[in-house]
């Protein structure tokens, strides 16, 4: 039977009083891209911060490469090999590229992701290594949010809205990186709000509603069904193909 390099059982996670994730299961196994999708809300970003140990879960099981992590402090997970690219594309805007990269990369795992490795993987990052976080644009600071998180060598990523606020172009690029990085053997779990994007990239998909995973199946499944797209996700398929899901 094939290990799940990361696993969740019943993971159930509050804010207070709200209870956000109700008994949440999923599995990636090594080498898969998921996409998580779901409407606004519904509490993707809070599954990939419980992964992440914040919020930490209330009651459930965690494992990364069959060990449990619920309870390990977020730098020592991320040390154990998860990747962690946020929402938002957020770096440190008053540090520079090259400051932001070396930050990272003094935190990093050994492995074939060096500093110059990165800067030959990414140019756009190398002509730009003395600007400003805050002077890239939104397309470079993903770059950047992907390459800080990558020269950690992890064996996952978690990515949050990687395509958010990118022109077509840009969403393209970071399409193929996700690839291109699935390729050389990191598995990864993709929070999308754009559906198209989603189903391009995934492996697997797991839809979630108020909390819960309400579907798991191949992009195929979802491309044809109609009732799945509207209910779930607020989106027609077919109609407009470069679309996002309406909150
Ligand atoms: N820090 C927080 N404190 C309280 N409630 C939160 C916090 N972050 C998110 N929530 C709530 O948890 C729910 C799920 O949010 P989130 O995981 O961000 O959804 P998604 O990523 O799917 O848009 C929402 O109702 C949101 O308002
Ligand atoms: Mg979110």
């Amino acid at each position: 039977m094939e290990q799940p390099i990361i696993s969740l059982r019943d993971v159930n996670t509050y804010y207070g009083e709200s209870h956000i994730l109700q008994s949440v299961s999923l599995d990636v196994f090594r080498g898969e891209v998921v996409s998580l999708l779901g409407r606004n809300g519904v509490g993707k970003t809070t599954t990939l911060q419980t992964i992440l140990g914040v919020p930490s879960p209330r009651s459930g099981e965690i494992r990364f490469k069959g060990e449990i992590i619920s309870g390990i402090k977020t730098s020592d997970i991320v040390r154990r090999g998860l990747g962690w690219v946020p929402q938002g594309h957020r770096i440190f805007p008053t540090l520079s590229v090259s400051e932001n990269l070396t930050l990272a990369a003094s935190r990093a795992r050994p492995g074939s992701w060096t500093l110059p490795k990165i800067y030959d993987y990414f140019p756009r990052l190398q002509e730009r290594r003395n600007a400003r976080g805050d002077a890239l644009s939104g397309g470079e600071q993903q770059m950047l949010a992907i390459a800080r998180a990558l020269v950690q060598n992890p064996d996952m990523f978690l990515m949050d809205e990687p395509s958010e606020g990118l022109s077509p172009r840009l969403v393209q690029e970071v399409g193929d990186l996700i690839k291109d990085l699935n390729r050389q053997g990191v598995s990864i779990l993709l929070v999308e709000q754009n559906l198209h994007f989603a189903l391009d990239m995934a492996d697997r998909v797991l839809i979630m509603n108020k909390g819960a995973i309400v579907f798991q199946g191949k992009p195929e499944q979802i491309r044809t069904n109609p009732l799945l797209c509207g209910q779930l996700l607020g989106v027609s398929m077919g109609k407009e193909p470069r679309s996002g899901l309406v909150n």
